[in-house]
């Protein structure tokens, strides 16, 4: 990714910080709307779970411009979501749902550039934890 599009990024994550909890609950209804099956992935409480996956993302997202911490960190996650049973084709619908949900709470902001540089991001997480 090039220092734009992390900074890209950066910003826009940082302006969503006062709406998180609505961003991460509508990404979860996103993504069991348009794939009831990855539901039964989750054991149940999945305001726990989008109270972790805010965390996460926050702290990946820091961590753009550090590839070299952030691929270990990438990695770990990695080895627990295999024994959470996630699959590699279950990354696309969960970046799918996660651009989404960006687009809603964005709206305008969202630029074709941000989406780009969004992209990146997660392909990045992706292909880390594939
Ligand atoms: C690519 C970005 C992703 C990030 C940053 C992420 C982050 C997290 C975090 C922080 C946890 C808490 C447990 C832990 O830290 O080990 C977790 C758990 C979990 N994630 Fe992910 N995850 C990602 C992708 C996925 C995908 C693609 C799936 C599949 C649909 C998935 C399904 C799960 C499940 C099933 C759990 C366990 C929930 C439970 O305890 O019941 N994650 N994830």
């Amino acid at each position: 990714m090039s220092p734009e599009h992390i900074a890209l990024v950066k910003s826009s994550f940082k302006r969503l910080q006062p709406r998180m909890n609505e961003f991460v609950n509508m990404f979860y209804v996103r993504l069991f709307d348009t794939r009831p099956e990855l539901c039964l992935l989750f054991g149940g409480n999945i305001d726990q779970q989008s109270r972790v996956l805010a965390a996460m993302l926050d702290k990946i997202v820091k961590m753009l411009d550090a590839p070299d911490a952030l691929v270990p960190l990438l990695r770990d996650l990695k080895s627990r979501h295999a024994a959470f049973k996630v699959k590699p084709e279950h990354y696309a619908p969960f970046g799918e749902a996660l651009l989404w949900t960006l687009e809603m709470m964005l709206a305008r902001e969202f630029t074709a550039e941000l989406r780009q540089a969004w992209r990146e991001a997660y392909d990045f997480l992706a292909t880390n934890m594939r």
